[in-house]
């Protein structure tokens, strides 16, 4: 059972930093999607469900101000996308309360996000346990069919599911109240941080988006390699800087830098594993000069000015989405 038109709906964690990982492993497949479905991408600030984690609240506003700057800043473009609030669409959390009335115990403690919470000795909030109901929300409440989501969210999708089933079965199939949602697994790159391990804000092993010159040039600085000495043949398909420079080039850059590892020399003067760097903060920088210089113009008091303009009237648009389905759901369910 699908919607009329897909909608695509998904929540950006607002983390504070974000890094070439939820790029490429998120923010550049979202921005996509403003093409193929003009008028039908859903983004929000999944600021009610950074309450589980974020107990300060400038910090939060922060977080939620950066990740609506980053997204603008990106080329999400409110024209075709529509970006807002998660907590400017209050009905997601009267739509919650609606599913958790339908969904077990048993499938929360399925959860395994929540169970690696567990594992790693958080204190767990009754928030932190009903966080898939809340997420069940977010993409029922706007009729999401699609979800663009990491892998560590499939599960999350998959219980949205389950809920959506199980509250059409208690309150009507025909028409359904609401939509089954389907996961679009993310194309996402495989972005290695400093260390070889996956970027990750908590492995303090990221490069951030818009680093630019000598604090860039440092942070790359830091990627491990092996010791292999300068002029020495290098490792070509084992290095993280190459992992690294596959995200911004071309095959036939990728071809050049190969025989630079190859030989140990480009144009006939030595090459080690710093000019291979050099070569990635240039790659970085370039890549993100434009977003950076949107970013700073975002940054003036119009900028601020236009970010709140653009998250009010995504809310706006997302509400009356919002406000109709759970209006179906009421209704349906006997409280009018
Ligand atoms: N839990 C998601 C994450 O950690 C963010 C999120 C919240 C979300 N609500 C959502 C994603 C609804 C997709 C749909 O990335």
């Amino acid at each position: 059972m699908t919607s009329p038109t897909p909608r695509v709906v998904s929540g950006i964690q607002p983390s504070g930093t974000i890094h070439l990982g939820n790029y490429f492993g998120a923010i550049r497949q979202h921005i996509a999607l403003q093409d193929t479905h003009p008028g039908d991408a859903f983004y929000f600030i999944a600021d009610y469900h950074a309450l589980t984690t974020v107990r300060d609240p400038a910090v939060l506003r922060a977080h939620v101000f950066d990740s609506a700057l980053t997204y603008l800043a990106l080329g999400l473009d409110p024209a075709r996308a529509t970006l807002f609030r998660q907590s400017d669409v209050p009905e997601v959390t009267e739509l919650a309360w609606l599913l958790a009335t339908v969904t077990g115990m048993g499938l929360l403690e399925r959860a395994h996000s929540y169970k690696d919470k567990l594992a790693n000795n958080i204190t767990p909030s009754v928030g932190l346990f009903f966080y898939p109901v809340l997420m069940a929300a977010d993409i029922l409440a706007h009729d999401g069919t699609l979800v663009p989501v990491g892998k560590d969210q499939l599960q999350h999708v998959e219980m949205a599911q389950d809920m959506a089933t199980h509250f059409n079965e208690a309150y009507g199939r025909d028409p359904p109240v609401l939509y089954r949602p389907e996961p679009l697994p993310a194309k996402a790159a495989v972005v290695p941080g400093l260390d070889g391990r996956k970027m990750s804000k908590s492995y303090d092993n990221s490069l951030l988006l818009f680093e630019s010159g000598k604090p860039l040039r440092k942070r790359v600085g830091q990627i491990v390699t092996d010791s292999t000495p300068l002029g020495e043949p290098l490792p070509f398909a084992t290095c993280n800087v190459v992992a690294l420079l596959r995200l911004f080039c071309d095959d036939a850059e990728l071809a050049a830098i190969e025989t630079y590892y190859r030989d140990g020399r480009r144009d006939g003067a030595p090459f080690g594993y710093g000019h291979a760097k050099l070569l990635l903060a240039e790659k970085i920088e370039q890549h993100f000069a434009p977003a950076r210089a949107r970013r700073e113009q975002l940054l003036t008091p119009a900028g601020r000015a236009e970010i709140e303009a653009v998250l009010a009237r995504g809310a706006t648009k997302a509400r009356a989405v919002a406000s109709a389905t759970l209006a179906r759901c009421r209704r349906a369910c006997g409280l009018r």
